[in-house]
């Protein structure tokens, strides 16, 4: 079965959007079968997102998702990289289309970087490289 890591932003914490993520999550039909509250630290994050590393954003980006904690979940079902993908809606809030996470719960702050509630897989590589990264001991 496949499995995806979704990260619940500083952002969405702060704003007390837990439970309207999992819920959308657990609406669609797919099932939680991680979850992990945490402050993530630098080296946590220049490992996860060390495919951003020298882009403008990236300084900005480590900075926001160690602002406050994050949750992490893995999110289990069938093609659910692409269907969490799918309920997260495009990277840009301001255009994310109504309906997904970001297009009905997000907008620009005018920060240095996107603050967009949610962070999903974007392919089965990615997954499992976040996963071990996120839940180290195993799911
Ligand atoms: P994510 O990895 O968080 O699921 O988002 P994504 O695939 O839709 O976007 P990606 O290109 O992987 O970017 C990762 C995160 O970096 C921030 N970002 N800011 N131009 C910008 O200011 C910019 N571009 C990307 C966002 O927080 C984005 O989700
Ligand atoms: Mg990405």
């Amino acid at each position: 079965m496949e499995r995806t890591l979704v990260l619940i932003k500083p952002d969405g914490v702060r704003r007390s959007l837990v439970g309207e993520v999992i819920s959308r999550i657990e609406s669609k039909g797919y099932s939680i079968v991680g979850v992990r509250m945490m402050n993530a630290d630098r080296s946590i994050l220049e490992h996860h997102y060390a495919e951003h590393q020298g882009k403008p954003f990236y300084e900005p980006l480590l900075e926001f998702m160690s602002s406050g904690p994050i949750v992490a979940l893995i999110a289990e079902g069938n093609r659910v990289i692409e269907g969490f993908r799918s309920l997260a809606g495009a990277t840009d809030p301001t255009v994310a289309a109504p309906g997904t996470i970001r297009g009905d719960l997000a907008r620009d702050q005018g920060t240095k970087v996107v603050q967009n509630i949610v962070h999903g897989s974007d392919s089965v590589e990615s997954a499992t490289r976040e996963i071990a990264i996120f839940f180290p001991e195993g799911m």
